[in-house]
C-alpha cells in the first residue's frame, strides 16, 4: 500500500489550482439519469470516488465518457438498462444512495443496496426514504437493499425534514424535478453544492426556486433535456489548502477560490491571525511569523463551519499559542484524527463529540495512519509543521476526494513525495 512522507519546516510560497468539487460532481453525475438525453459535466475532479461513480452509472446502463484527461465527463443515460445498484459498489461510496431518486423519478422503480456502515458514525440513509415516500413512493427494506417503486409516478409534496441532510435534500430535489405538480422541501440543506445541482437541473430544463435557502420549491415536469454544467470549486479542498500556508508559513494563493465558498470558515481562519486577501485569481493566505492564535470551532450545517474541515481545523491548532475547544455537531465519532496527531506530540483530550487542544510550539513527524478523507490530509499539513518526517500511510483514503495532492504542494514547495507499495 502507497503511502506519503512528508518533511516539515519548509515555508510556502506559490499558487494551488482549487479543482472542482468532488461532493458537488458525485450529485450532479447521478443527475444523468434524470433524462435521455446527454449531461456534460466540465470541471470535473479526477478522484477514485468519481470513478467508483462513473462504474455504478455504467452498471445501471449509463454511458460515462472522460474527456481532456478527465475534468470533462460526458455522459448519457439513453438506454437505462438496469435498475438495480448493487452492494458491490454501493459499499465502497456511500453517495451511491444518489441513484435512488433519479431513477425512481425518470423509471417507476428502483433497487438499490442501503450504503453499510461509515467510519464517521452510523449515518443512516432513512430522511432520504421518508422524502421519496412524501412523494408517493412505495418503499420496503430486504436483504439489504431499498426496493422503492412509484408506479403511477412521484407525486409533489410538501416535506419538512426533521434535521439538515445534504444528500437527502440532493435526492429529493432530483426525484420532485420529475414528479407531477408542486414539491416544497423545507428544512432544506443550503450548501454551495445543492445551488450547484439546482442550477444544473434548471439548465436540464428543470423548474426550481430557492436554492441556497432552507425552502426550496420545485414545480414538477415532464421531461429533462440535455444541459453542459460546470462544477463548482471544491469549497473543502480550498479550505484545507488555505489552512497550508498558516500551518507551515509562507503565502499561498488558491485559484479559483471564491470567498462565498468558505466564509466561516475565512473567519475563523483570520482570526487565528492569518492574512486573507481575496485576489483577482483566488484567495491568498499569508503567515508571516510567530505561531497562530487558538479558537474555538463548532462545526454547523452551511453556513456554518463545514464537518469536512474539522479535522484540518485541529491540524492547525495543534501548534497554535492557547487552548481551543473544537465542538463536532454533524457527526459523532469524527475524531480518529485526534490519536494520530497525539502520535505526533499534539496534546488533545476528546469527550463525546468535543476535542480540547492545548497547542504545543513543535509537532514532531511521526508514522501515523489515515482513517477517513478529511482525516488524512489533516495528517500531511500537521506534517508539514512538525519537526523531522512524517509517514501517512492507507493513503487511499486520500486519493477519493484530493487530486495531485502531492504535486499541488510539492508545487508550493512542500518536501512531500507518494511512497509506492509500502
Ligand atoms: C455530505 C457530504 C459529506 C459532509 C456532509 C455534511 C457528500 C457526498 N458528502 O454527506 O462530505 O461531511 O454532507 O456536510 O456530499 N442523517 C440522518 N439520516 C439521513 C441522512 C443523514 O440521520 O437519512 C444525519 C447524518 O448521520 C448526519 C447528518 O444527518 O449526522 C448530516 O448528514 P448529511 O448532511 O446527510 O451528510 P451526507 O449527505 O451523507
Amino acid at each position: 500500500m502507497d503511502s506519503i512522507l512528508v518533511r516539515g519546516g519548509t515555508e510556502l510560497a506559490g499558487e494551488i489550482p482549487i479543482a472542482g468539487a468532488k461532493n458537488a460532481c458525485l450529485t450532479l453525475m447521478p443527475a444523468t439519469l434524470l433524462s435521455d438525453e446527454p449531461l456534460t459535466l466540465t470541471n470535473a475532479p479526477r478522484l477514485s470516488d468519481i470513478r467508483t461513480m462513473t462504474q455504478l452509472l455504467a452498471s445501471l446502463g449509463a454511458e460515462v465518457t472522460q474527456l481532456q484527461d478527465g475534468q470533462v465527463l460526458a455522459m448519457s443515460s439513453h438506454d437505462i438498462n438496469n435498475l438495480t445498484a448493487d452492494y458491490d459498489i454501493v459499499r465502497k461510496m456511500r453517495a451511491s444512495i444518489l441513484v435512488l431518486g433519479p431513477l425512481l423519478a425518470r423509471c417507476g422503480r428502483a433497487v438499490v443496496s442501503l450504503p453499510g456502515g461509515c467510519a464517521i458514525g452510523a449515518r443512516p440513509v432513512d430522511l432520504h426514504l421518508k422524502g421519496l415516500e412524501a412523494l408517493g413512493a412505495t418503499l420496503d427494506l430486504k436483504d439489504g437493499y431499498v426496493h422503492a417503486e412509484a408506479k403511477a409516478g412521484l407525486k409533489g409534496a410538501v416535506f419538512e425534514f426533521p434535521l439538515v441532510s445534504v444528500g437527502a435534500t440532493e435526492n429529493i430535489l432530483m426525484a420532485a424535478v420529475l414528479a407531477k405538480g408542486t414539491t416544497v422541501l423545507k428544512n432544506a440543506a443550503r450548501e454551495p453544492e445543492i445551488v450547484d445541482l439546482a442550477q444544473c437541473l434548471r439548465r436540464m430544463g428543470a423548474q426550481i426556486e430557492g436554492e441556497g435557502t432552507s425552502e426550496i420549491t420545485i414545480q414538477g415536469v415532464d421531461r429533462l433535456h440535455g444541459a453542459t454544467h460546470p462544477v463548482v470549486p471544491d469549497r473543502i479542498e480550498l479550505g484545507t489548502y488555505m489552512l497550508a500556508p498558516a500551518i507551515a508559513g509562507g503565502s499561498v494563493e488558491c485559484l479559483g477560490g471564491r470567498m462565498e465558498l468558505v466564509s466561516s470558515f475565512a473567519e475563523k481562519l483570520a482570526a487565528t491571525g492569518v492574512e486573507i486577501e481575496e485576489t483577482a485569481k483566488g484567495l491568498k493566505v499569508t503567515r508571516k511569523n510567530g505561531r497562530v492564535r487558538s479558537v474555538d470551532v463548532e462545526t454547523a450545517p452551511f453556513p456554518g463551519f463545514p464537518t469536512d474541515l474539522q479535522a484540518q481545523m485541529m491540524a492547525l491548532m495543534c501548534t497554535a499559542d492557547g487552548v481551543s475547544v473544537l465542538e463536532e455537531r454533524i457527526f459523532e465519532n469524527r475524531f480518529m484524527h485526534a490519536p494520530e496527531l497525539m502520535r505526533m506530540g499534539a496534546s488533545i483530550d476528546v469527550s463525546g463529540g468535543t476535542a480540547t487542544v492545548t497547542g504545543v510550539e513543535k509537532l514532531k513527524g511521526a508514522p501515523v495512519m489515515a482513517t477517513d478523507l478529511r482525516a488524512s490530509v489533516s495528517l500531511i499539513l500537521a506534517g508539514l509543521a512538525a519537526e523531522g518526517e512524517t509517514r501517512v500511510s492507507r493513503v487511499y483514503h486520500l486519493d477519493r476526494g484530493y487530486e495531485h495532492v502531492v504535486r499541488k504542494l510539492s508545487g508550493v514547495g512542500a518536501s512531500i513525495e507518494r511512497v509506492h507499495g509500502e
